[in-house]
């Protein structure tokens, strides 16, 4: 059957993932989906030795990836904001589906480049985005579609949580655990997004807007991060039978949303407490489930790129049966208020 072809921007550390997985699983990703999935076209600024790429069509040119005509699906993995906006953009509005795993990305220009895909008529999908390999977006889409969400709470750094496991564990100093967690592909290229909560709180906006459909509001998320934890701080912590966590808080109150992010203490009993290294673990509270807990890896190659392909394979599904919405892209929101959700 013809194929679906993608086109692939950035080969680092969950571009090389992706295109990994893609080849050793394409028999069975076929099979899913109906028809193969195709790498038509690979932008990568350096080759990456973990990915064997002869036979595919290369190029140092993210913007001939938009512009191709054969392309369906394009997969952002470059990172960062700029470049990527304008590339998600030319790709949306030259009719391609577009799936990222870009938090900051989505986060901060979701609302405009979302509103630009409806008006062209694809799909923007962001599963990667979000607590790496923890299917969360699709859960709170799909699988508690019919509830009214209370809380959503959670690990979602996985370098900041591998940072306080290691300090705590081993005796680990913050600089030496930051080195190894670059080292592993875990933190983002600028490291302080991981340190001081920036990448939580971009990716806690994305839970919120799903989770209490309102629009994707960054600036308003109080944001702490844990550069600075000491090892005093976690020893009393202990002792008083606590441990401390970084966590994302989003809360349905009566005002409104809360939206923060900051090391918290968490009784050593508790589940989250004992979310350790690279781990992720996301709590949703609702009316009609209550209690929900979504665990798994939080960053890295392979379980990142298992969300970018789960949102390809969605993606591929639809463009095969065309009164099948998937569940991903736009989400009307319930409120256009910027501020706060009222609620009843
Ligand atoms: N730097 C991020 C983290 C990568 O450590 O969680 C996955 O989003």
């Amino acid at each position: 059957m013809k194929p679906i072809k993608i086109g692939i921007c950035g080969l680092g550390t969950v571009g090389g993932g992706t295109f990994n997985v893609l080849m050793r699983n394409k028999d069975l990703i076929a099979q899913r989906v109906g028809r193969p999935i195709e790498i038509a076209q690979i932008a990568m600024r350096r080759p990456n030795p973990g990915c064997d790429t002869s036979g595919v069509s290369v190029t140092d040119d993210v913007y001939a990836v938009a512009d191709n005509p054969e392309i369906d699906i394009l997969v952002e993995l470059i990172g960062g904001c700029e470049t990527a906006k304008t590339l998600v953009s030319r790709a949306i509005v030259s009719g391609k589906h577009v799936v990222t795993a870009n938090k900051a990305l989505i986060a901060v220009h979701g609302n405009e480049l979302l509103a630009e895909a409806e008006k062209h008529k694809v799909q923007v999908a962001f599963e990667a985005a979000v607590a790496g390999g923890i299917p969360v977006i699709k859960a709170l889409r799909e699988g508690l579609a019919a509830n009214k969400v209370h809380t959503v709470a959670g690990i979602i750094n996985g370098t900041g949580n591998f940072i306080l496991t290691a300090m705590e564990k081993k005796g680990s100093s913050f600089a030496d655990v930051l080195s190894e967690a670059q080292a592993l592909g875990y933190a983002e290229a600028d490291p302080t997004f991981d340190v001081e909560g920036i990448d939580a709180a971009h990716k806690l906006t994305i839970l919120a807007s799903i989770a209490f459909g309102i629009p994707l509001q960054f600036e308003q998320t109080y944001t702490e991060g844990i550069s600075g934890i000491t090892a005093e701080d976690i020893q009393y912590a202990h002792e008083l039978g606590y441990r401390i966590k970084h966590l994302g808080i989003a809360r349905a109150r009566k005002e409104g949303i809360e939206l923060r992010v900051h090391p918290t203490l968490i009784p050593e009993k508790r589940l989250l407490a004992n979310v350790d290294g690279v781990m992720n673990a996301v709590l949703v509270d609702t009316d009609a489930v209550g209690p929900t807990l979504f665990y798994g890896a939080g960053a890295g190659a392979e379980p990142t790129a298992s969300a970018v392909i789960a949102d390809i394979i969605d993606i591929a599904r639809g463009i095969d049966s065309p009164h099948h919405m998937p569940a991903l892209g736009y989400q009307r929101p319930l409120s256009n208020e910027l501020t706060v959700l009222p609620m009843d």
